[in-house]
């Protein structure tokens, strides 16, 4: 039963163009991904927006429709893409070099179609990313030449590939790490800062500005600061535009946000969470610069702290000990292995351990998260949701939260928020899990 009108929402009509800031593992995985599951070679797995159901009402009304049948969501089928990289391969040798999918059974059969991506110069500057080195790239006499730059592909690409909308995800690597400072508090700052080239100005603040300057959402899978300024999350809100981020949330990250909370609920100690990973792909090359390195571990360090609330449970998790370890390991390839070594301690203290071997496909994992933050980015916009997209938090090891908000990490309460952001926008009554109307009947 339908208990408020919900929220208007404009409907997916047309193309979406998704524009992608890198054209690495992740983006032509997902790209490659997109395009399979279209042709009915493959099926969309890890993607909540494509294979997740939402419980409505009662338990015992039994509706449960798929999330793309209950929310007006684009479709795979009217997605176009292009990506910028500092790299000029086009989207069939980045996949292949990648090797993430396997080359003749997902690659070879859209080899046109990858083909036909070629990436866009980009805003790149190594200072930002030690370790790469690119030259299809942009030139300008100043940081805010580039941005204008940005803003010029975009509408462009509005115009050649014929769509109504667009979404911006960022795909491309850690930056070098940022703190907030004076020039990212107001528009006028940030925007006196990109004329003046000044070194807080990172290469994805351009992406970030330009996008918001074109009426396009903004998502940030890296954990590069980006969109969490002051400057650019005003001018998203004057805008009415969505942003978010930060770092997708895939693998080892993805595990610590369910077990620690599982811990918390049972009030089981923990004394330490030693966390290290392997991996050989580009990826971990620029994360073997301890600077790209220190972004990434200030992400995945953040979420024991805000979970386990040391300052509540103090002889719980009062003196935990957490260490996160990346090593480039090339023999690996996209193929990470994410260890963890967990001690925990129960009744009257007595100590326990648990271990965790993840050996994933990093890129695979973060597809679909692309994916899903594409359609729900364009949803948030058709909604006029504008500013940050706190209930987008599941896809994010570092979610981005109103100022005085602490983020809230746990997956499961995470995704209860994602859905009844859903239930909300479409007038349908919040899950509270209370229950007790089933067994105190009037
Ligand atoms: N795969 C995962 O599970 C996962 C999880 C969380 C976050 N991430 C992040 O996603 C990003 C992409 O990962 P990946 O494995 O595809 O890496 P990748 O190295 O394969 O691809 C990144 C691409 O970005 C390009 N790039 C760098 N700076 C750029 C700029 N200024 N403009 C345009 N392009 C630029 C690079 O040339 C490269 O081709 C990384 O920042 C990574 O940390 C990945």
């Amino acid at each position: 039963m339908a208990v408020e009108a919900g929220r208007d929402i404009a409907p997916a009509k047309g193309k979406l163009g998704v524009m992608l800031v890198g054209l690495g593992a992740v983006s032509t995985t997902f790209i490659a991904g997109v395009e399979t599951v279209r042709r009915g070679r493959g099926s969309p797995i890890g993607s909540l927006s494509q294979m997740g159901t939402i419980r409505l009402g009662k338990r015992t009304e039994k509706r449960s429709p798929k999330i793309k049948e209950f929310v007006p969501l684009a479709d795979l089928k009217d997605l176009v893409f292009t990506a910028w990289d500092p790299i000029p391969d086009d989207a069939y040798t980045a996949a292949v070099k990648a090797g993430v999918l396997d080359r003749h059974e997902h690659l070879e059969p859209i080899k046109d179609f990858l083909q036909g991506i070629k990436p866009l110069p980009a805003a790149f500057d190594q200072y930002y990313v030690k370790r790469l080195q690119g030259t299809n790239v942009k030139r300008g006499k100043t940081k805010r030449e580039l941005a204008e730059q940005l803003r010029e592909d975009i509408r462009s690409f509005r115009k050649t590939a014929g769509v109504s909308r667009v979404v911006i995800v960022w795909c491309a690597s850690t930056e070098v790490f940022i703190t907030p400072g004076p020039v990212h508090q107001s528009l006028a700052a940030f925007e006196k800062a990109m004329e003046q080239d000044d070194p807080a100005i990172a290469p994805s603040m351009l992406y970030a500005y330009a996008a918001l300057m074109e009426n396009v959402p903004f998502a940030n899978g890296a954990p590069n600061l980006t969109v969490d300024i002051p400057a650019l999350q005003h001018l998203a809100e004057e805008r009415k535009l969505p942003i978010g981020g930060k770092d997708f949330k895939t693998g080892q990250t993805m595990m610590k946000t369910v077990l620690a909370p599982a811990f918390k609920a049972r009030m089981l100690g923990l004394a330490g969470w030693y966390s290290t990973n392997i991996l050989g792909n580009r990826d971990g090359e620029v994360l073997d610069d301890p600077e790209s390195f220190k972004t990434k571990e200030e992400s995945k360090l953040g979420v024991l702290e805000y979970i386990l609330q040391p300052d509540q449970y103090p002889e719980l998790y009062g003196n935990v000990f957490h260490k996160v370890r990346i090593n480039y390991y090339p023999p690996r390839g996209d193929n990470k292995e994410g260890w963890d070594n967990i001690d925990i301690f129960g009744w009257l203290g007595y100590p326990m351990q648990i271990k965790v071997d993840f050996l994933c496909r990093d890129s695979i994992l973060a597809a679909p998260i692309v994916l899903d933050l594409a359609l729900f980015f364009d949803l948030a916009q058709r909604a006029r949701l504008s500013g940050i997209q706190e209930w987008l938090s599941f896809y994010f090891k570092s979610p981005q939260t109103a100022p005085g908000l602490y983020p809230e990490h746990d997956l499961f309460i995470q995704q209860t928020k994602l859905k009844n952001t859903l239930r909300w926008l479409m007038g349908e009554e919040q899950i509270t899990h209370l229950g007790i109307e089933y067994y105190e009947k009037a």
